[in-house]
């Protein structure tokens, strides 16, 4: 199913026999241990309805963010906030990265709106240059989409590029939607939050999500920061959809939140050692090459073998129980997505088992 497109955000261990998942890219750490705890005793909290606003966590993200708590609204993952802001926004045209997290082009065009492209090009890293400011200085979008640092590539923007991008989109009116997913999963990625810019750039949103550095993908719990008079029309279009976040996942977040340095110092260490991990095994991989990633826990990596990338991810899959994801389901064909921030030992298995396979060719 996966390899078919219909779930191409990875992470379908279900249907199938995988034994070491790379498709995701979630932390591998487990939940932090305070989470466990309160998961253990909170039960008794499933008759009541959840907090619609959820004003708890939402006071203790702001804090951490250091941004007004009128501007944050959470939501059920990150992906729930992309459709609602597409369905709230209902833009005619928006700009995005290529390649990128495939998600904000299937909400855009679920609500009808029209998805170009800025295809980042390899040459440079996948990296954004001066070029996309012209782009930006030219385009006829209304939004512009940007992943920081981007899934799948792994690349951070550019601060000072970003900052040009910001004044862009201000001056001639355009909404930035910025994601900010992976920012703590990079080294020195906190500094490079645009969240103190919020406050002057009304057109300006960022995406955060307990998934990916707090290892809770399970709990599906995002938030979103922008000006209210836009987190209000996103309150409005999902009031009719779910309501609010559920009640145990509300609180948990509370409870992760808490934890968050000792997380994070742990979370980079991981990240380090995947990265090692992963450079030495492209090294010594005659059929893979790719741009070693600057944050986040995603890789690119470019395959010289005739075979389309679905249908090596599926050989893989079936002959070693290891799972990457596919190119194409990015609209890249020719490359392979892999998390590498997996437990080490599991990554060394993981990629000895790939290397094993590759041999054949
Ligand atoms: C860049 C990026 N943003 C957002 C998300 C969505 O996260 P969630 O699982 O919280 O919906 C993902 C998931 O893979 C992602 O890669």
């Amino acid at each position: 199913m996966l390899y078919e497109r219909e779930n191409p955000h990875g992470g379908d261990i279900y249907r199938q026999p995988v034994r070491l998942d790379f498709s995701v890219n979630t932390n591998p750490l487990g939940p932090p241990p305070g989470v466990i705890r309160a998961v253990e005793s909170s039960a008794q909290l499933l008759d009541r309805y959840p907090d619609p606003c959820c004003r708890e966590l939402v006071g203790a993200l702001a804090a951490y963010e250091g941004v007004p708590e009128r501007f944050i609204l959470c939501g059920c993952g990150a992906a729930e906030l992309i459709f609602s802001y597409c369905g709230a926004l209902r833009p005619g045209k928006a700009l995005e990265l290529a390649p990128t997290f495939s998600e904000y082009a299937a909400a855009l065009e679920a609500f009808g709106c029209q998805v170009e492209r800025y295809a980042l090009e390899e040459e440079n890293g996948f990296a954004l240059t001066e070029k996309f400011l012209d782009a930006l200085e030219q385009t006829d979008c209304e939004v512009v989409f940007l992943c920081s640092p981007n899934n799948p590539t792994g690349r951070l923007t550019d601060p000072g590029l970003l900052a040009e991008a910001c004044e862009i989109c201000l001056r001639r009116g355009l909404r930035l939607f910025v994601d900010e997913c992976f920012l703590e999963l990079s080294d020195g990625g906190r500094s490079a939050s645009l969240a103190d810019q919020l406050e002057r750039f009304p057109g300006l949103f960022l995406l955060k999500a307990f998934t990916k550095s707090y290892a809770m993908a399970g709990l599906r719990l995002g938030w979103i920061a922008g000006p209210r008079e836009l987190t209000e029309r996103l309150e409005r279009q999902r009031d009719y959809h779910i309501i609010s976040v559920g009640r145990l996942d509300d609180l948990l977040a509370s409870v992760a939140l808490e934890s968050r340095e000792a997380i994070s110092t742990r979370n980079l260490a991981i990240c380090r050692e995947g990265g090692r991990l992963l450079a030495e095994f492209v090294a010594g991989e005659p059929h893979i090459s790719y741009v070693k990633p600057k944050g986040g826990t995603t890789a690119f990596l470019r395959y010289d073998l005739p075979m389309e990338s679905a249908e090596l991810c599926r050989r893989l899959q079936e002959e070693t129980g290891v799972m990457l994801l596919p190119g194409s389901a990015l609209d890249m064909e020719g490359y392979l997505r892999i998390g590498y921030c997996n437990d080490p030992g599991i990554t060394e298995a993981g990629l000895a088992r790939f290397g094993e396979w590759l041999r054949q060719f």
